[in-house]
């Protein structure tokens, strides 16, 4: 059966690449002003099970807390600052919940990839909670987000919890089973690193009936490529050089 493609070619990478401050509301708003309607995010859970946008195990690199990220309850994270690393003009952003981007992107017309990041551990859990909770958030909605891993547990989780919500498996080289676990875990799409990806394997995972997208491709003109073989989603940082067509 050929999947049905229902998203758009051209995705903003954790909001709006490296313009704004990965994983914000602010940088959401950016890509949106650069004419993007799908993004990509990073999802993860707080030490008391509430789904917010962070890409690290650790705060110290996107936000002024500091440790690992599984030791922190919402209320902590919550109070935390996620701009002022990126520039002044973003500080006091703060770190959103998986909520709050759900009320941006439905307001605006939008659409979602949820990559799940689970803190090592709790890959099923996470996969159970995130996959709940985009049910829920997105219920009515036309287009629901896509469900992304680079943890096959937290896709087989998402699986059994809400197996309607569409997956995509996340990959850096493209395994040589990668058939097999497409099908294991009822995915439609496969996500692979554009570093690594060759023309004949874009043929054959189309051949094969996949979606495919690749990230994270911030070269217009290998994106022109990979869109002329057939790709079908490009996540990319390059909102300056990029230009979201469909
Ligand atoms: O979902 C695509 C891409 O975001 C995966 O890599 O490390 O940027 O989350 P990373
Ligand atoms: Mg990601």
């Amino acid at each position: 059966m050929k999947p049905i493609w229902h998203y758009p070619a051209f995705i903003a990478h954790r909001g709006a690449g490296k313009f704004a401050p990965e994983n914000t509301l602010a940088a959401f708003k950016l890509g949106y002003a650069h004419g993007y309607r799908m993004f990509e995010c990073d999802v993860k859970l707080s030490a008391d099970g509430v789904a917010y946008l962070l890409h690290d195990a650790t705060l110290e690199r996107t936000t002024s807390g500091a440790g690992s990220a599984a030791n922190w309850a919402w209320c902590g994270l919550a109070q935390l600052d996620a701009g002022a690393w990126h520039s002044a003009a973003y500080a006091g952003e703060p770190i959103p919940t998986l909520r709050n981007i759900a009320a941006f992107v439905r307001a605006n017309d939008c659409l979602l990839n949820i990559e799940i990041k689970p803190i090592p551990g709790t890959e099923e859990y996470t996969g159970e909670v995130i996959a709940n909770l985009a049910a829920q958030l997105w219920a009515d909605a036309a287009v629901p987000p896509l469900l992304s891993s680079f943890s096959e547990a937290a896709l087989a989780a998402a699986q059994r919890t809400q197996p309607a919500l569409p997956r995509a498996l996340l990959v850096d080289s493209i395994p040589l089973d990668y058939l097999e676990k497409l099908k294991r875990l009822g995915c439609s799409a496969l996500v692979a690193q554009v570093a690594h990806l060759h023309d004949a394997q874009v043929v054959a995972v189309k051949s094969a009936g996949y979606a495919l997208l690749c990230y994270t491709c911030n070269c217009p003109e290998r994106a022109a490529q990979l869109r002329a073989l057939g790709v079908n989603g490009i996540i990319t940082d390059a909102l300056d050089t990029i230009k979201p067509l469909s």
